[in-house]
């Protein structure tokens, strides 16, 4: 199995995007999580289209984003046009969820399906089979810098349990609250690919990413 470290780039200094987004780049981190939120699905407001073109041209990483939008299916296109290779839609945005997961396919991408904290993983039943990636929420989406919810960890276990009895290989994300002192719970529960916000970029990102790395590799074999 790998694991790969997203850095969530809500939390980083918007004044100097482009210094913050090379440092992790450089230190190793395979993936650039990216936030969209239209402020009716979460409360808040993130950016969009012109913020993720412009930085496509400083990396070539795996531009992972995820959408807080209600029905996201609507930007599929204008998302594969600024650079995303994977796009993870909520289940309780989409109203016609397959529909979604076909069109991010179909142009390319990776899909990805995300689950609030109480929704539960029955809601995979029907497409667990055609996604890459589920990303488990551990914090009620819309900001950064929250606790993690020690239950939405069963349910990493419970997907995990799910794709092995499927005999799928998909990828498990987690996103919220996720710290160097609780990652290896985290990993425990059977995620390998995990977001980090404000535990990335406080003082110095590189140092936090390789922070990461290193704990990943207690898991690499
Ligand atoms: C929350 C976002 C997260 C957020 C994580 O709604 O989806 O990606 O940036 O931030 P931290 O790691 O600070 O909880
Ligand atoms: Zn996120």
């Amino acid at each position: 199995m790998y694991y790969k470290l997203a850095p969530s780039l809500l939390a980083a200094d918007f004044g100097r995007l482009g210094d913050q987004v090379r440092a992790v780049d450089e230190a190793g981190a395979a993936y650039l999580h990216l936030d969209v939120m239209d402020g009716a699905f979460v409360p808040s407001i993130s950016f969009g289209m012109p913020v993720i073109a412009g930085i496509r041209e400083l990396t070539d990483k795996v531009f992972d984003v995820h959408m807080m939008v209600e029905e996201p299916g609507r930007y599929v296109e204008d998302m594969r046009k600024c650079g995303a290779d994977l796009i993870t839609v909520h289940a309780e945005a989409c109203t016609h969820l397959d529909r979604v997961i076909n069109q991010i396919r179909e142009g390319g991408m990776r899909a990805g399906v995300a689950l609030n904290p109480a929704t539960p993983v029955s809601a995979l039943d029907c497409v667990l089979d055609q996604v890459d990636m589920v990303l488990i929420m551990s914090v009620n989406p819309g900001f950064g810098g929250q606790k993690l919810i020690p239950y939405t960890l069963k349910k990493v276990e419970a997907v995990r349990r799910m794709m092995d009895g499927r005999g799928l290989h998909g990828d498990i994300q987690v996103d919220g609250g996720i710290s160097p002192a609780n990652v290896r719970q985290v990993l425990d529960a059977g995620a390998n690919v995990i977001v980090a916000g404000s535990a990335v970029f406080g003082q110095d990102p590189a140092a936090r990413t390789r922070e990461f790395l290193e704990i990943f590799k207690e898991y690499e074999i």
